[in-house]
C-alpha cells in the first residue's frame, strides 16, 4: 500500500473517530442541559404550585370555616385545597403545554388522581423513607418521555381525617358528590400520593439528537474536503516527486539519463533526496567519464 493511501486511512479513520466523539459530546450535553433546564422549570412551577394551595390554606380557608359553620356544607372549588390547585392547574394548562401537574394518590376522592404503577413505586419510594422531601426522574408515559420532581403527601394534621378519616364523620355533601368507596379511612402519618409535576422532555431531546447529528454529519464534509485537499498535495508534492526520483534513480544505477539534472531548489526533505540523487549522477558521469552539453551537467 502507498504511503499516500496509507496516509489517507490514517485521516479518515482519525476524523471519524473525532467527528463521532464530537457529535456524542454534543448529544450528552445538550441531554444534561434539557434535564438541568426541565428540572428549573418543574420547580418553579412547583413552588407557584405550592404557594397557591398554602395562601388558601393559611389564609382563605380559616375564613371560609369562619362563614361556614354547617359541618355537612361542601363546596369543594370553596373549601378544599387539592380542589383549587387541581382546578387551578387546569385553567393553567389550557395555555401551557407541555407540563402535567397531578395529585397522584394510591386511593383518591377523585378518579383523576388514581397513582399509576410509576406513581406507585415513588408513593411506595416515600413511605419507606419518612425523610424525603421531593425526588426527581425520567419516565416515560404514552411513548413520551417526561422529567418529574415529585412531593410526598403525608398525613400529619388530625384534620385532614374529617375528610379522609371515617366516611360516615365526612360532611355529608362530600359524600353525595365524590361517594364512600374511595379517599377513606387514611391515617395520621399515612404517605397517601405524591405531587407529581413533569415537563415534557422529548422534544428537547428530539432537537438535541437531530443537533448531534448534524455536527456529525458537518465533520464528515469537513473530512472530505480536508481528504480531497492532501489528496492533491501528497500527488504534487510528495508521491509524484518521489516517483520522478526513484526513476531518475533507477536510470542512474544502469546508466541511463545521466546527462538530466533532477536538482531541485526545493528547501523540504525530498529538495535534499533530489539534490543528493543528483550529486550521485554527477559523480557517475565523472566515475564513467561521460560528458553533457555544459548546460545539462549541473
Ligand atoms: C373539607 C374536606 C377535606 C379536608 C379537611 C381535606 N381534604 Fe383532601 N380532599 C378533599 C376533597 C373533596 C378532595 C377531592 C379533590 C378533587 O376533587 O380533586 C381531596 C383530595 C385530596 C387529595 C388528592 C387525592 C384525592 O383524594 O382525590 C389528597 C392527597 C388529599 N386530599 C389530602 C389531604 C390532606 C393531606 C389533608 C390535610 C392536610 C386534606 N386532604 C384535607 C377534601 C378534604
Amino acid at each position: 500500500m502507498g504511503i499516500r493511501a496509507k496516509f489517507i486511512i490514517m485521516i479518515i479513520v482519525l476524523s471519524l473517530l473525532a467527528a463521532l466523539a464530537i457529535g456524542y459530546a454534543s448529544y450528552v450535553l445538550s441531554h444534561q442541559n434539557t434535564i438541568v433546564d426541565a428540572k428549573s422549570k418543574a420547580e418553579m412551577l412547583f413552588n407557584y404550585i405550592e404557594a397557591s394551595g398554602t395562601f388558601f390554606g393559611r389564609y382563605q380557608k380559616p375564613l371560609i370555616d369562619e362563614l361556614v359553620t354547617d359541618k355537612d356544607k361542601f363546596i369543594p372549588e370553596l373549601m378544599s385545597m387539592f380542589v383549587v390547585k387541581r382546578m387551578e392547574y387546569d385553567l393553567f394548562s389550557e395555555a401551557q403545554k407541555g407540563y402535567q401537574f397531578k395529585q397522584a394518590t394510591i386511593d383518591p376522592l377523585w378518579p383523576d388522581n388514581k397513582a399509576d404503577a410509576d406513581e406507585l413505586k415513588i408513593i411506595q419510594y416515600f413511605a419507606s423513607n419518612p425523610t424525603a422531601q421531593s425526588k426527581d426522574g425520567i419516565v416515560e408515559k404514552g411513548g413520551e418521555q417526561f422529567f418529574f420532581t415529585a412531593k410526598p403527601v403525608r398525613i400529619e394534621k388530625d384534620f385532614c381525617l374529617n375528610c379522609h378519616g371515617d366516611p360516615a364523620t365526612a360532611p355529608k355533601d362530600q359524600l353525595d358528590i365524590y361517594g364512600t368507596d374511595h379517599g377513606y379511612n387514611w391515617k395520621i402519618d399515612d404517605t397517601v400520593g405524591a405531587s407529581m409535576l413533569y415537563v415534557a422532555i422529548s422534544p428537547a431531546l428530539d432537537r438535541a439528537h437531530k443537533t448531534a447529528m448534524k455536527i456529525f454529519l458537518m465533520g464528515i464534509g469537513c473530512l472530505l474536503v480536508i481528504i480531497g485537499c492532501i489528496w492533491v498535495y501528497l500527488d504534487r508534492g510528495v508521491v509524484g516527486p518521489i516517483v520522478r526520483l526513484s526513476e531518475a534513480a533507477k536510470d542512474i544505477s544502469i546508466g541511463n539519463n545521466l546527462c538530466d539534472s533532477v536538482h531541485s531548489d526545493v528547501k523540504d526533505e525530498i529538495g535534499v533526496l533530489a539534490n543528493s540523487i543528483d550529486r550521485m549522477r554527477i559523480s557517475v558521469n565523472k566515475l564513467l567519464k561521460r560528458s553533457c552539453p555544459d548546460r545539462k551537467q549541473e
